[in-house]
């Protein structure tokens, strides 16, 4: 089926939901008003309506309207949602959720034989169409399933797809991962005013340095490793300021990080 031709819900009209509602209609193959979204209250609404998406506040009406659905509500929401909507849940629609830590044999269990489902984990700069995104199949989603998803999300980031087993830690490395960059940035911005650099404009910098070089390391395709041994200059102030990240323990923090956010997604998914 073309991108063009498929009806998308959204149950849930949060963050996530507009983040990837603004990557679909951005690929130009989906149009606004084969995207329906469905929310209890009309705040967060409005942003989609100017996106041109159809509204409402049932979340059946979504249901009926669309053949490829994304369940974006918080998670422990999905089993009261899923049980409100499941007799409106044919073969022939595909059920994405985006629920951290609910599992492809608790979404199969809540819907009804048959029903196809996918799970997807984004993050936030899904925003920016910057986003890292990972889906897991489930027993009943073929590729074709897979390869639709992948072509409609292509605008929000990178998308790949790799067993379920990996999703909680995609969740510790790229979900969570986003607020370590973000202290990594602020440290950046406090490092240059410790050193005297207006506040603002640091913060500025900091945000241009963590873009460029991520845009470098993913462009390129190099290891990091290489990439931060291009900038070392022997004896210079790189490899100096690096000295002193090692002596921080950065590496190892950073590891721990991922670790121990895995974990506790690990841990959310099994309440
Ligand atoms: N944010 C992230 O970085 C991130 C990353 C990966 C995965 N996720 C997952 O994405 C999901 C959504 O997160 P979010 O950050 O987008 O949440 P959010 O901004 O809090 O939005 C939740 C949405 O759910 C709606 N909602 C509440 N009860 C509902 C119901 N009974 N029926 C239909 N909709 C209902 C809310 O409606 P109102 O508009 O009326 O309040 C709101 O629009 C979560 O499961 C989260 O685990 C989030």
């Amino acid at each position: 089926m073309e991108p063009s031709e498929v009806k998308i819900g959204f149950i849930g009209a949060g963050n996530m939901a507009f983040g990837i509602t603004k990557g679909i209609l951005l690929s130009g193959g989906v149009l606004p008003r084969n995207v329906t979204v469905s929310a209890p209250s009309s705040n967060n609404l409005g942003r989609f309506q100017e996106l041109g998406a159809a509204v409402t506040h049932s979340n059946t009406e979504a249901v009926a309207a669309s053949r490829l659905i994304f369940l974006a509500v918080k998670p422990h929401l999905v089993p009261a949602i899923l049980r409100e909507v499941a007799p409106h849940v044919t073969r022939e629609h595909v059920v994405v959720s985006v629920a951290a830590g609910v599992t492809i044999a608790t979404l199969e269990e809540l819907l009804p034989p048959e029903s196809v489902v996918l799970r997807l984990m984004p993050n936030l700069p899904c925003m920016v169409q910057e986003g890292a995104l990972l889906f897991s199949r489930g027993s009943r989603a073929g590729p074709g399933e897979g390869a639709l998803l992948k072509t409609l999300l292509g605008p929000c980031g990178l998308v790949e797809e790799g067993p379920e087993s990996w999703i909680d830690a995609h969740t510790g490395l790229s979900g969570s991962g986003v607020a370590f960059v973000y202290l990594f940035a602020e440290a950046l911005a406090d490092g240059g005013v410790k050193m005297g650099m207006p506040s603002a404009l640091a913060q500025r910098i900091a945000a241009q340095t963590v873009l460029g070089a991520g845009r470098l390391l993913r462009d390129s395709g190099r290891h990091p490793a290489q990439l931060r041994s291009d900038v070392c200059t022997p004896g210079g102030t790189t490899i100096y300021g690096l000295h002193a990240l090692e002596l921080g323990g950065l590496r190892a923090a950073v590891m721990g990080a991922v670790e121990a956010a895995t974990e506790r997604a690990r841990e959310l998914g099994r309440k």
